[in-house]
């Protein structure tokens, strides 16, 4: 037995007993004749004094940090106690002493505020994983998962897994790709998602499946996105959306509470897709805020039936809002006494090639009634007064507008609205707000490739009321500068994301299941009657066969764990990630792989 206790098990009850701790060395502290050593394992940190005696036995044998130690000793309350720490109360006399192993000096300090940079940590993630806060990260992401376990199990679904070597399943990524070595010149490709597999055990008649799996996706790494990453994943049969909808935010409430000991006991917001890009500007919106869009003039067919209020702005002869597409406005609570420098840094910020715009205008709300504006050159006090009713700003706020084309306006509104969010410290880290987005678009156009692409998947069902929409246009497009105007634009899918302080944490949609309307799905996505056959015959074979109904939705169970941490990045929260450019720098992955292995797989690599 190499040990009695652990290191983050003592307390003073434990006073006068003879135990045995193994660990790494923490800290070295020698005071004259006594040596204080920290030795930390999985489960804390205990302090362990040599005294005279034994300072001899550390002399021949010195000690240094990261060593492994096995030791045995009497624990012995302390006279300088440090209430910090749970094993504060105690330290444990050394008798014994063994070094069951050695350490080189590790390359950063395993400490809360460690020394190392992202680079070095990575590289050497198994020490990164030693200190504490990536150790409580983990300890998260368990929890997370065994919380999802329990509901799931408890409501009757069945974890069953799926393979990894398959056919490619479009989610809208590149595939990652392997060679098949007995079968020449073929490949598998790894699972974006299991997608097809879960609907296919929907078709087995197993009702209720989940599975907490790794999806594979080759695309622009981001701080929430990696190329391997893991979904709770799951699926069921005879339902519709209300169904899922209800059965998933008992699961999200349930691992709140039993993560974050949060009782969220609030309804769960509602909102639909087109609500969410007029009020937001955006599909995962951060509702911990208000701040919302005011719409001040759009292309009609992007929100039909929402009132212009475009002669409020269009008849003054200001050429830059005459000719835009789109202008919006936010009103900034309480900032009508914002310096010139400080408006013309958010003037820069909106600058900025990520955002793109060529400028913003602003109309300075003074607490006494009156506006000042960088476009008062063009609008009478008048004419202002009535923007600032529009968008509902109060006497002391700032309205900040831009103008431009539809989508990148909107877009940099929404992002404009995050970052003043942040500055003024809206998105506050401890406080959680669900959102659930319905009805999304069934098709996005790809105007690269000049066709529509499935917005969710290609699985995804349309609206029943949007299904003759869909299988009476023609989806070729004459025009691709007018794709908005397109029937297919306006299609609704029968799908759902949910949303955790403006980030997407899981989507999913009721499925089709009959094997015409899935063939109308693949045409209208442009694929021939051959290519669907030769990649989904065996899901179109499958819904002859009797497939019920059914529907499902998948949670980012990284992101999950990094927002219930407060962290940004998902990173944080896998063990051994990857970095921005998709390197494991610890494997120095991907590599090379030798001549014999690329024989045998027949491949042949070209140098560039
Ligand atoms: P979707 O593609 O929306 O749906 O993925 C589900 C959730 O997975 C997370 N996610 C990611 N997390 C980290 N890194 C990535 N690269 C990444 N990509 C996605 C997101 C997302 O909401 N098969 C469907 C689900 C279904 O229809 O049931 C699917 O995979 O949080």
């Amino acid at each position: 037995m190499y040990r009695s206790h652990t290191c983050g098990e003592l307390r003073p009850s434990h006073v006068g007993q003879t135990i045995t701790l193994a660990g790494w060395v923490q800290t070295i502290r020698k005071f004259g004749s006594i040596t204080f050593v920290d030795l930390r394992d999985r489960y804390g940190i205990t302090q362990l004094v040599f005294g005279e005696e034994l300072n001899q036995l550390l002399d021949d044998s010195p000690l240094g940090r990261e060593y492994v130690l096995q030791i045995t000793g009497v624990v012995e309350e302390r006279s300088n106690k440090n209430l910090n720490i749970p094993t504060g109360e105690i330290e444990l006399n050394v008798s014994a002493l063994k070094i069951l192993n050695k350490s080189v000096t590790p390359p950063f300090s395993i400490q809360d505020d460690t020394d190392g940079g992202d680079d070095l940590r990575m590289k050497y993630r198994y020490l990164d994983l030693r200190r504490n806060a990536v150790k409580r990260n983990l300890e998260l992401r368990y929890a997370v998962n065994r919380s999802a376990r329990n509901y799931l199990h408890e409501n009757n679904f069945m974890d069953i897994e799926t393979p990894f070597l398959i056919k490619s399943t479009p989610e809208g990524a590149r595939d990652f790709v392997v060679p098949s070595r007995m079968n020449a010149g073929q490949f598998y490709a790894l699972p974006q998602s299991p997608q097809t597999f879960k609907q296919l055990l929907m078709v087995s008649g197993y009702d209720r499946y989940y599975q907490i799996v790794k999806c594979f996706r080759d695309e622009d790494l981001r701080a929430d996105r990696q190329p391997e990453f893991t979904q709770i994943d799951c699926e069921m049969c005879f339902v519709e959306q209300e169904d899922i909808l209800s059965m998933f935010e008992g699961l999200v409430r349930r691992i709140f509470k039993d993560v974050k000991q949060i009782d969220y006991v609030e309804k769960i917001e509602r909102m639909t897709w087109e609500d969410a890009m007029w009020k937001y500007g955006n599909d995962k919106p951060d509702i911990r805020f208000g701040m919302s869009l005011c719409n001040l003039k759009f292309p009609s067919h992007t929100f039909p039936g929402k009132p212009s209020m475009a002669e409020l702005i269009d008849t003054a002869n200001f050429p830059v809002f005459d000719n835009a597409e789109t202008v919006v406005a936010i009103s900034v609570s309480k900032a009508s006494e914002y310096t010139r420098k400080q408006t013309d840094e958010l003037i820069e910020w909106v600058k900025r090639p990520q955002i793109g715009m060529m400028g913003m205008a602003f109309i300075k709300c003074n607490p006494d009634g009156t506006f000042k504006s960088s476009i008062d050159k063009f609008y009478s006090e008048e004419r202002l007064k009535a923007i600032a009713s529009a968008v509902n700003a109060k006497p002391g706020d700032l309205i900040l507008l831009l103008a431009g084309a539809e989508e990148r306006t909107r877009k940099a509104m929404s992002e404009l609205r995050l970052e003043l969010g942040k500055r003024l410290g809206l998105r506050k880290e401890n406080e959680f707000k669900l959102l659930w987005v319905l009805d999304f678009p069934l098709f996005e156009y790809d105007s690269d490739d000049n066709r529509w692409v499935a917005r969710h998947h290609p699985f995804t069902s349309p609206k029943p009321a949007h299904i003759e929409m869909m299988i009476n246009n023609d989806p070729v497009i004459s025009d691709a500068a007018k794709y908005l105007e397109h029937p297919y634009a306006n299609i609704k899918a029968n799908a759902y994301d949910m949303v955790l302080n403006g980030n997407e944490i899981g989507g999913g949609s009721i499925r089709i299941y009959q094997r015409e309307l899935q063939e109308k799905m693949f045409a209208a996505l442009g694929m021939s009657k051959e290519e669907s056959l030769h990649k989904f015959s065996f899901l179109l074979g499958a819904f002859e066969y009797g497939a019920p109904p059914h529907g499902g939705i998948a949670f980012g169970f990284d992101r999950l764990c990094a927002i219930l941490g407060g962290s940004e990045s998902i990173r944080d929260f896998i063990a051994f990630p990857k970095n921005n450019s998709g390197r494991d720098v610890m494997l120095d992955a991907p590599a090379t792989i030798d001549q014999k292995q690329l024989n045998e797989l027949q491949i042949q690599t070209v140098e560039k």
